[in-house]
């Protein structure tokens, strides 16, 4: 039987990613689009709703395996980096929302640190962007490998089993040795 993400778990995940989707898309150009009082609002509302649902995910996932799918036990310093990673994403969706937040009562409050709060704001979009590039990058990367991770968590394109050529045997040695090392520098 193959390790999977529950299907709330799947659920969230693929919902939440239309959800960041839309909060990227639909983004405030500047600040003067906030003249706009009913724009402003539903900036409020949205941010409301997106951390109150990113913070819900997380305390649900945080005790979840993470490489859940795997067929073989995962190098230490894999799950390393893969939990590091996932927990920048969530650093990145809670800063996002907060100070979007922290710019909506700037304005209201007409105090200064505008420049700083929205520094902030778009530093935290472009760690969304980074991290999550890496997340989703790496997830084809496994997929490509035949490691089982990316059946635990997507529904669709299926792996069908572990993948076995020389190409494949030369990257997982290079992995292997930086798993090593972060074990030895980071972990140990
Ligand atoms: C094509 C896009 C994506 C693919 C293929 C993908 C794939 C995956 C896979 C395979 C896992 C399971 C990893 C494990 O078992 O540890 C996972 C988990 C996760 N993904 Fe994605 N993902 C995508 C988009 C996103 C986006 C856009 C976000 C953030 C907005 C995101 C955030 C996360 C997080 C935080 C986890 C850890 C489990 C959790 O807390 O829900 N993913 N993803
Ligand atoms: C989950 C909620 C939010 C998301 C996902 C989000 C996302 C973004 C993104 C991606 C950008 C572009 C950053 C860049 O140029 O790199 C941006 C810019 C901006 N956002 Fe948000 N935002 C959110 C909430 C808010 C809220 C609540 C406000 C204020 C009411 C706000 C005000 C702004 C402003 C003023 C800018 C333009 C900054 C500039 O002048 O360059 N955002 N937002």
């Amino acid at each position: 039987m193959e390790n999977s993400h529950t299907p709330l778990a799947k659920f969230i995940h693929w919902t939440f990613t239309i959800l960041y989707a839309y909060g990227i898309f639909k983004q405030v150009e500047d600040l003067e689009e906030l003249d706009n009082v009913a724009l402003l609002n539903f900036e409020i509302f949205f941010a409301i709703v997106f951390l109150i649902i990113v913070l819900l995910r997380y305390f649900y996932m945080k005790d979840v395996k993470t490489l859940l799918g795997a067929h073989e036990e995962m190098h230490k310093g894999h799950l390393f980096i893969a939990k590091a990673t996932h927990r920048l994403v969530y650093f990145s969706l809670i800063m996002l929302p907060t100070t979007g937040l922290l710019i909506a009562g700037i304005l209201a409050a007409g105090i200064p640190g505008m420049q700083v709060a929205i520094a902030i704001h778009e530093f935290s979009a472009f760690l969304s962007y980074v991290t999550i590039a890496i997340h989703v990058g790496a997830s084809f990367y496994s997929r490509f490998k035949g490691e089982g991770v990316w059946n635990g968590m997507v529904p669709v394109w299926k792996e069908t089993g572990k993948r076995d050529s020389s190409l494949i045997t030369k990257l997982e040695n290079v992995e292997n040795k930086f798993y090593d090392e972060i074990d030895d520098r980071l972990i140990k």
